[in-house]
């Protein structure tokens, strides 16, 4: 039985690395609802309808647990999709707690990068208040970054002035870490980090997810011990063109 991992597009391929890494007996599913992608400027409904579709698409298949690799997605449907089906389903949300954990002695500031769907959801705005009594939070949506990484565009002055652009309102000397609140953007991680001051740490939710979905697993005892880190690559547009570009980019990843 297989770990399925999903997402609107490439994101996901992020979190699926890091479980390859900590699971390396486990096989994986993994689909990207390639019709609908990106689902950052999308209204709420009509992505909440393209995800449980996506969902509905692929329980058939053989798989053990579910990982939403997608912030948008678990922000819009977790709680629904819990209560539809049987198997584990494990959601991500962008690393506020952490980063505000980090940044409580330091004085400095937390801004998180996320998809504009995602920070006008109330799980969101619920979190960061829930979290942020020091009021250092603040967060820049960047939907364009999800068009760039679909393209497979990694050129370095595009994007580099891509980000400039965006940070240019900011004074990065208050600020002491940038959560990475998309799947999508660890794509971009190395690049950030040159263009960033030394003291601004990095932090996404791939590790803590891998993590919860290891915990999950094994209090159910569904770890696997004789897969091999096998997957099988489905899109909702059924297209092997697409499925190719999954390959590339997860290829990006392993080799980084
Ligand atoms: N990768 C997704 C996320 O983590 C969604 C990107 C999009 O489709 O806009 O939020």
């Amino acid at each position: 039985m297989k770990i399925a991992f999903f997402d609107s597009g490439l994101g996901g391929l992020t979190v699926l690395s890091e479980a390859m890494n900590q699971l390396p007996h486990e096989d994986f599913l993994y689909f990207a609802d390639t019709l609908h992608v990106p689902y950052g400027p999308k209204p709420k409904d009509e992505v909440r309808k393209y995800i449980l579709d996506s969902i509905d698409s692929i329980i058939h298949e053989e798989i053990k647990a579910i990982v939403i690799a997608c912030n948008t997605a678990t922000s819009l449907t977790i709680q629904e999709l819990r209560g539809l089906y049987d198997i584990p389903i494990i959601g991500m949300e962008p690393a506020v707690k952490p980063a505000v954990e980090m940044n409580r002695s330091t004085g400095k500031r937390v801004l998180v990068f996320a998809t504009p769907l995602t920070l006008k959801q109330s799980k969101y705005n619920d979190l960061v208040s829930r979290i942020d009594n020091l009021h250092i939070v603040d967060s820049l949506p960047l939907p364009e970054l999800v068009e760039y990484c679909e393209a497979l565009c990694f050129d370095k002055t595009i994007i580099s002035d891509y980000f400039l652009g965006k940070l240019a309102p900011f004074n990065l000397d208050d600020y002491g870490t940038i959560v990475l609140g998309c799947t999508h953007y660890p794509f971009y991680r190395s690049l950030l980090r040159e263009l960033l001051p030394d003291h601004i740490r990095i932090v996404d939710g791939s590790a803590g997810t891998v993590k919860r979905l290891i915990q999950v697993l094994s209090e159910r005892e569904m770890t696997s011990l004789n897969g091999s880190c096998r997957i099988k690559f489905l899109n909702s547009s059924g297209s092997a063109e697409y499925t190719d570009k999954m390959k590339r980019a997860l290829g990006l990843l392993r080799n980084e």
